[in-house]
């Protein structure tokens, strides 16, 4: 049985008629746009707020109907995957590219539900390299300064080329020994000149979504 598929279904359960609901990224919340999109047929009435042109094509495919941040007063729910879940539920996120509108939309929901297959659940983050989103302008420069940060940085490549986020910048992976103080390493980051923001999400989940070895939810 596909465990990306068993969590992000079980999202689905906690969206209630009328609610504004973020929509994440990813392979994992794939399953839950899936579900909604098959309750919405049903009768279910939301409003998504997608994270990404992928996610905002594939809610459009399912006849979810969709806002702007703008437009709506609040963001009831907001439900997306990780890279790593750490034991305090700090993430990693990112690995789609989709850091930047994710976290925009995980702030501002009353409810952020990370949904993580186990193999997202570590002790400490940091095996997955952090993406960390860069304007292009002086990006190499941008590099230089992260690596000072003792991080191997490696800028994210599509076909040979830069791989261009839905914002139009850069991404750049950037692998640390472990990072044992996510709050910190994500304000050094963003004071760096150049640097968007990054895909530590420190504080941020309300709830992670994940299954044990027999399969059975487990709601942190
Ligand atoms: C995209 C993300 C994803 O949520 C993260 O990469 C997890 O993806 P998946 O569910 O495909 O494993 O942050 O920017």
């Amino acid at each position: 049985m596909n465990e990306k598929k068993i969590v992000g279904e079980l999202a689905a359960d906690f969206i209630e008629d009328g609610m504004v609901v973020g929509l994440g990224t990813g392979s994992t919340v794939y399953f839950t746009i899936m579900k909604l999109g098959a309750l919405v047929e049903a009768g279910l009435s939301i409003q998504g707020i997608p994270t990404s042109v992928q996610t905002a094509e594939l809610a459009k495919k399912l006849h979810i109907p969709l806002a702007n941040m703008d437009e709506v007063k609040k963001i009831d729910i907001a439900i997306d995957g990780a890279d790593e879940v750490d034991s305090h539920l700090n993430l990693i996120k990112g690995g789609g590219g989709a850091l930047v509108r994710e976290k925009i939309v995980a702030k501002a929901a009353e409810k952020f539900i990370v949904v993580a297959d186990p193999s997202k659940m570590v002790k400490t983050l940091g095996a997955f390299p952090l993406p960390v989103e860069v304007v292009p302008f002086g990006a190499m420069q941008t590099e230089n300064y992260i690596r000072e940060l003792q991080g191997e940085t490696k800028l994210r490549l599509t076909n040979g080329k830069p791989f261009q986020t839905d914002n139009g910048n850069f991404i750049i992976d950037c692998s640390f020994p472990s990072i044992t103080k996510p709050q910190e390493l994500e304000c050094i980051l963003n004071n760096i000149p150049g640097v968007v923001d990054n895909g530590l999400f420190v504080g941020m989940a309300d709830r992670v979504i994940t299954i044990d070895t027999g399969h059975k939810p487990v709601l942190l």
